[in-house]
């Protein structure tokens, strides 16, 4: 077996976590990520067929059956990631009942995987409904986005819009929109279930006064999209108070959407 401690995939995690924690989205065990991994990738690594523990999950998630996740722990600092992933990490199997998650290597000595654990597998499973190369979801407490929920109108129409007005960029990188949520307690089935299905529309979902989920391809792209909505969200605020003289207009953002062959979700420009 090859160590663990340096698979690429591994790697990677820790250090995008690492960097948010630097970028100050991640106070003390703020946010969590899930990566999926394919039974190729772990295998070098890990005996798959040895299971160290089994942790039930509150709702079913049969339809990810067999499916491997390498998620956060919970309680678990995003600075602390890179120099003791074992114990700030774990790699998951979806059990074939899909009632129970069998823990395949992390979570040391007695831990376990975060707390959003439901909403992370039921948002990976509308995802790759959509798109069979979905493979991340992210949770972060971006304070720029979070901050925009206590200024602007929660809707996601609107939210967008905003956001995308600022810059060509923005219409680019996240053309299926931003969804935003009414508030919620974080954590419970009910949460899980509203995020996951406004995950369908947009892979950018907003928890007002709390953070935002995004989902993607790989942690680069997953983490641009978040980086991008989240950069435009600061430039929002430091011009809020501002007034406002111009901006990019729907005219202008149907220009962009044509030139780049964007498919842009229904509803959101006039
Ligand atoms: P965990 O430490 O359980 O991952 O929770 C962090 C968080 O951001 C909850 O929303
Ligand atoms: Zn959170």
């Amino acid at each position: 077996m090859q160590n663990m401690l340096q698979a690429p995939f591994l790697l990677e995690f820790c250090r995008i976590l690492d960097h948010m924690y630097r970028l100050g989205w991640a106070e003390r065990n703020g946010g969590n990520l899930s990566v999926m991994l394919d039974e190729g990738q772990i295998a070098p690594y890990l005996d798959t067929k040895q299971v160290l523990r089994t942790l039930p999950i509150r709702l079913n998630v049969q339809a990810l059956a067999g499916r491997f996740f390498l998620v956060t722990g919970t309680g678990c600092y995003f600075r602390n990631m890179l120099h003791d992933p074992q114990g700030n990490c774990g790699i998951l199997r979806v059990s074939p009942d899909g009632c129970s998650l069998q823990v395949l290597w992390g979570y040391e000595p007695n831990g376990a995987p975060t707390s959003e654990t439901l909403p992370h597998l039921m948002c990976h499973l509308a995802r790759l409904q959509l798109d069979p190369g979905h493979r991340v979801v992210l949770h972060t407490h971006s304070p720029g986005l979070l901050a925009m929920t206590f200024v602007h109108p929660l809707d996601g129409r609107s939210f967008t819009r905003s956001l995308w007005q600022l810059n060509t960029e923005c219409i680019q990188v996240f053309p299926d929109g931003v969804g935003v949520m009414p508030w919620m307690v974080g954590g419970t089935n009910q949460a899980a279930e509203a995020t996951a299905t406004k995950m369908r529309d947009s892979r950018l979902v907003v928890w007002p006064h709390h953070g935002v989920w995004g989902a993607g391809s790989t942690i680069d792209e997953t983490f641009g999209l978040v980086e991008t909505a989240e950069k435009h969200a600061q430039l929002y605020l430091s011009i809020a108070h501002l007034p406002r003289l111009q901006h990019l207009t729907d005219d202008n953002l149907r220009q962009i959407a044509t030139h780049f062959g964007l498919t842009v979700r229904e509803g959101l420009l006039v």
